[in-house]
């Protein structure tokens, strides 16, 4: 088998890259982040017609197009402002580490849960790995934490990750709480990133205790 250089691997992924990037604006959908996505829902089957989606870190609004158009109710939110896009998308200016953050989710939500979370969420990157990498895990905690709290029985939860530290050992902790639990990786992310999501499928509806008691603090 010729191996193939360095070089052509890079001129290979950036045309890759690039196909996406054209697509996206094209379509008017503003970046790359839709096709991720759209390509994590056709493998998995994640959003159901009658799906509320709770979506965390959803600016600049890559995602939330996608999903006003394949869910029938999307609780957007980031601590950027995001402007509304349909009617079905409720838009919320948060921080998910302010303290009122579950009470005003709980509100919006009402008597019905989510059947699906998601977390595209990613702290502002310092360069420091050990540092980013703790920050990120940080933010798949919270998503957690969110899913555990407002995900109906049976529903999904898919949290954006990097390759490292805590990634076995979140995974591991999921297989406890739900049917089916995969680390994905879409042709639309990058290969040279860490990017990974954790795809969490069919919740039973207990959190796995040492999480829940750590939430609770
Ligand atoms: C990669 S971007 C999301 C892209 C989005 N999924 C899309 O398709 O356009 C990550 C987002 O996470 C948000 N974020 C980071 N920390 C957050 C926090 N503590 N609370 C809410 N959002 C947060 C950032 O503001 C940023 O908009």
């Amino acid at each position: 088998m010729t191996k193939r250089s360095k070089s052509s691997g890079r001129w290979l992924e950036r045309q890759r890259r690039d196909r996406y990037v054209a697509q996206a604006a094209q379509q008017g959908l503003g970046s790359r982040a839709h096709f991720k996505l759209k390509q994590l829902d056709e493998r998995f089957k994640l959003i159901a017609k009658d799906a509320v989606v709770v979506e965390l870190g959803a600016a600049p609004g890559g995602w939330t197009r996608y999903l006003a158009t394949h869910a029938a109710r999307v609780i957007a939110i980031d601590i950027l402002p995001m402007p509304n896009i349909a009617p079905n998308v409720t838009v919320l200016a948060l921080d998910v580490y302010s303290r009122d953050f579950d009470a005003q989710l709980a509100s919006w939500l009402g008597v019905r849960k989510a059947s699906l979370v998601l977390s595209d969420m990613a702290p502002n990157i310092s360069g420091i790995r050990a540092a980013d990498q703790a920050a990120t895990m940080d933010l798949v905690d919270l998503a957690t934490a969110v899913a555990h709290r407002h995900l109906n029985r049976g529903g999904h939860l898919v949290v954006k990750m990097f390759q490292g530290e805590g990634v076995d050992a979140w995974l591991a902790a999921r297989r406890k709480e739900f049917d089916r639990v995969v680390l994905a990786k879409p042709d639309a992310s990058r290969a040279q990133s860490r990017e990974v999501y954790g795809v969490a499928m069919g919740f039973s509806g207990k959190a796995d205790p040492c999480l829940a008691a750590e939430s609770e603090v």
